[in-house]
């Protein structure tokens, strides 16, 4: 009807409209320009702006979690101070108490703040890819080794699956993150599994990516995740189970690390879950090609 009314208006009165039409229940966003001709008639441009609102709405939303973030451990932090002056000024127990707790607070701004960091670093490189080889299997090793403590603590086993070299063209540090952050994840949401099997296998072009690939696969057997979650697991600072994710120390920015890395590689992660059957990420690498490109000089 808006549609008809401006589309009336141009024919009847030569006037240009414009208006911008959403769908109800967050559905398409349509913009409708309408322009008379000067010989009579006129023009309705129809343009799907969706795209571009839900990208500013995504760009609020962030803003607003970043702020709401940092404030909560400033808040404690300011709280604990402010004690500290007061009742607590000459109470050794509680002094060292509070202090505990601040610097635990501060850590976890210091680690939200490194997380964005490293999101606007790989946001950067988005249009360059790697263009270097690395062996994923150097790396799965190394991120095992460095999460074993963490593993161990919880009381899960960390199992290895299949062969221990499988090149990719990749850049070899910003896959270990992606390793440890599905790997941390598996033991921080699915320890109570007892185990995580962390494989490697190459995979033929196909359904997932156009080119060959390695797929590095982490699988759990916690409690899974409900499926309304996945769609919108990867977005920063979503969580499936906030109350858990913050006792456990998580910023939410994770797999939004992960899927930026990955689609820089040209790459995807897969999601599968269902509840009481545990999680499994999978991800999916470009592989080398065959044979290392002669140097040119
Ligand atoms: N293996 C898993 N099993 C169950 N839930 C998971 C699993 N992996 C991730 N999740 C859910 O996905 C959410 C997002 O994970 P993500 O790694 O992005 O954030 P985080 O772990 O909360 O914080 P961070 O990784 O920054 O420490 C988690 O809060 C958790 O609810
Ligand atoms: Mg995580």
């Amino acid at each position: 009807p808006e549609v008809m009314a401006l589309v009336g208006g141009a024919l009847a009165e030569g006037r240009a409209g414009a208006a911008r039409i959403a769908e109800p229940g967050g559905g398409r966003v349509q913009e409708v320009q309408v322009r008379p001709l000067a010989g009579g008639g006129a023009v309705v441009l129809i343009d799907d702006v969706s795209a571009a609102v839900e990208a500013e709405r995504m760009r609020r939303d962030f803003i607003a979690n970043v702020g709401h973030e940092l404030r909560s451990p400033l808040t404690a932090i300011a709280g604990f101070i402010e004690t500290l002056e007061g009742p607590a000024r000459e109470d050794a127990a509680a002094r060292a108490r509070f202090l505990g707790l601040m610097a635990r607070e501060a850590e976890r701004m210091r680690r939200l703040i490194d997380d964005l960091l490293a999101l606007a670093d790989i946001e950067r490189q988005q249009a360059r890819p790697p263009t270097g080889r690395a062996d994923l299997g150097a790396v799965v090793e190394r991120a095992l080794a460095a999460l074993a403590p963490q593993a161990e603590a919880a009381g899960v086993r960390l199992e290895r699956r299949g062969p221990d070299r499988l090149e990719v063209t990749g850049d070899a540090d910003q896959l270990e993150q992606v390793v440890r952050n599905l790997v941390e994840n598996a033991i921080k949401y699915g320890g109570s599994g007892g185990r995580v099997e962390v494989g490697l296998a190459p995979r033929p072009a196909g359904a997932g990516l156009a080119v060959p690939a390695a797929a590095l696969t982490v699988r759990d057997f916690g409690p899974g995740i409900d499926p309304v979650h996945l769609p919108r697991l990867t977005e920063r600072f979503y969580r499936a189970d906030p109350h858990r994710s913050r006792a456990a120390g998580g910023t939410g920015l994770g797999l939004a690390i992960v899927k930026h890395i990955l689609t820089r590689h040209r790459g995807r992660l897969v999601i599968r879950s269902e509840p009481g059957q545990g999680a499994s990420f999978v991800a999916l690498v470009p592989l080398a090609p065959e044979a290392p490109e002669p140097a040119r000089s």
